[in-house]
């Protein structure tokens, strides 16, 4: 694949922005880069909404899959192949099968950054796209609450089995709470922080083209890093 630099983003936690913050930092990235998404949330795909892609994915061959374009990124999404109201009723071997599917059958252009947008858990998602692509980085999506930090701690257990490079965390303040409590964990495993998401209605009703200030200081930031 001819893909400079590949990065996931992901938290074990449900619902802390992973979604949301992937799309925003690849729109920053597009204006000056070619840039994919691959969404690898099979259960709850949601960038075939995030950047309001209606039609459905074509094959070439049968094939491959060709992804689609919005706004200068390339997707590509199960809700793009399955029926979006639909939930994939299957199990982890399926899972895996439809993953590998959507990694290796996917027919990217020459892409400077292909952002992986991650499942919550740490099931069979994560050991899929890790043993079948080579990610060059991971970037840890996580509000500052107990709770979060707890399931982020397993998160950074499963990459450091699979030895992958954790770039940093984004936290994200996904309630307006001015949450400052347990980064104590990131300091003691020197895990950098890449920025600060803040609540913004323009995320909450995703708006494909709204630039926040925080996710163009963010994009620097990474670039910056990778
Ligand atoms: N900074 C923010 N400001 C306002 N709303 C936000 C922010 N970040 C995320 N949200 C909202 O929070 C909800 C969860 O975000 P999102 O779906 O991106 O999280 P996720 O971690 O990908 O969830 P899942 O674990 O289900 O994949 C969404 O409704 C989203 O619009
Ligand atoms: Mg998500």
């Amino acid at each position: 694949m001819p893909i400079k630099k590949i990065i996931a983003f992901g938290s074990a936690k449900g619902g802390v922005g992973k979604s949301s913050i992937t799309a925003s930092i690849a729109l920053c990235l597009s204006k000056t880069k070619s840039v994919g998404v691959l969404d690898a949330d099979i259960y709850g795909p949601n960038q075939n909404i995030l950047f309001e892609i209606s039609e459905k994915a074509t094959f070439d061959d049968n094939k491959s899959i060709r992804p689609i374009k919005k706004n200068n990124i390339e997707v590509i999404s199960i809700g793009s192949i399955l029926d979006q109201d639909k939930a994939a009723a299957w199990r982890g071997p399926m899972l895996s099968r439809a993953i590998k599917q959507l990694i290796n059958s996917t027919e990217w252009s020459d892409l400077d950054y292909l952002l992986i947008d991650m499942p919550p858990g740490t099931g069979d998602a994560y050991l899929t796209v890790f043993n079948e692509i080579k990610v060059n980085h991971f970037i840890l999506v996580t509000t500052l609450n107990a709770l979060a930090i707890s399931d982020a701690k397993k998160t950074i257990s499963l990459l450091e089995k699979l030895d992958v490079d954790i770039l940093g965390y984004i936290s994200n303040n996904i309630i307006n709470f001015e949450d400052v409590l347990n980064k104590n964990y990131f300091i003691e495993k020197n895990i950098k922080n890449l920025g600060n998401f803040n609540f913004d209605k323009n995320i909450y009703n995703f708006d494909i083209n709204y630039e926040s200030q925080d996710a163009l200081d963010i994009t620097t930031t990474i670039e910056a890093n990778v």
